[in-house]
């Protein structure tokens, strides 16, 4: 038993992967909620049963009930369809929305003080349903997209370049949309030396298209599903930042009021700090102009996809 509460809605490999790693941190107690019985309930128990061996205390409970989720730090929203393929994020919109304004009204009335991690897609667009169900304060509604879509530009960086991935430094801002996601190349470094002295702009450039494409680059090669080990360890490390206060400087998205030349009410990916109140501040990152322009285009394309949602 751990002080700590998290729940995590959706039981689907996402969710339960959350709770695994989550559960093996032993940071907190973890509630994996979903509306199919008897799922959530066994992906719970086999979780539960693995901790003797993995030598955690957190406890891990399976439930339909929402009430079991009361009172808890962080709720991390995983509910929803995930992409066929051919499909994109964008496709989920009417579906994902009605799931997701069901899961926060439920969640937030549960557990009026948690921080909520969105992760159902499309992301940016179910940050905004999210907050517009609670009308919690937004620094504590906040997206998982960047945090994968980092770690996969910084893993095709390491595998073009043979450094390891520990000593590759880069951001992925933006949206998270194939359409509206920013890779950025200005201050991509390895080990300190600038990408752009280490490769040629060509192949940054196809280090960046691959980026963009990673989720469909998954989507495609398992045929059912999306990918959930690399977005579960992503989302997994903001629920930490969130539970130890660490204020990370991750990416991450959040409602701008008028950051990155003026972005205003649109959820974009940008560098924050994350801490036990949420999202404590936004760093306002110098990027190229051709960056700065990707990633108003992308605050324009979230206002767009909200305006349409269902
Ligand atoms: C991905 O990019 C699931 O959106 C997620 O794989």
């Amino acid at each position: 038993m751990t002080t700590k509460k998290v729940t995590i809605v959706g039981a689907g490999n996402t969710g339960a992967t959350m709770a695994q790693i989550l559960g093996a941190t032993g940071l907190a107690d973890v509630v994996l909620l979903d509306i199919v019985e008897g799922l959530p309930q066994g992906k719970a128990l086999d979780i539960a049963e693995a901790q003797p061996w993995i030598g955690s205390s957190s406890k891990i409970l399976g439930t339909n009930n929402w009430t079991d989720s009361a009172d808890s730090d962080v709720i991390v929203v995983t509910s929803g369809v995930a992409r066929k393929p051919g499909m994109t994020r964008e496709d989920l919109l009417g579906t994902n929305a009605g799931i997701v304004r069901s899961v926060v009204s439920e969640a937030t009335s549960q557990s009026p003080n948690a921080i909520l991690v969105i992760f159902a897609n499309p992301m940016d667009a179910m940050c905004h349903v999210a907050l517009d169900t609670c009308n919690w304060d937004p620094t504590r509604v906040v997206g998982q997209g960047g945090m994968l879509d980092t770690a996969r530009y910084r893993t095709f960086i390491s595998m073009e370049t043979g450094a390891s991935v520990q000593d590759v430094s880069a951001w992925v801002l933006g949206g998270h949309t194939e359409a509206t996601m920013v890779p950025l190349v200005s201050n991509a470094t390895v080990g300190g030396v600038p990408l752009t002295s280490l490769l040629p702009q060509k192949k940054i450039q196809a280090l960046v298209e691959r980026t963009k494409g990673g989720g469909a680059e998954i989507v495609g090669l398992l045929k059912t599903g999306s990918a959930f080990v690399a977005p579960a360890v992503a989302t997994i490390e903001m629920v930490k930042s969130i539970l130890l206060n660490e204020n990370r400087l991750l990416p991450a998205c959040a409602l701008l009021d008028g950051q990155f030349g003026g972005i205003k009410d649109a959820y974009v990916g940008v560098p924050l700090l994350l801490g036990s109140d949420g999202i404590a501040s936004i760093y306002d990152m110098p990027v190229s102009n051709e960056e700065l322009d990707a990633i108003q285009a992308a605050g324009e394309a979230v206002k767009e996809l909200v305006s349409v949602t269902p």
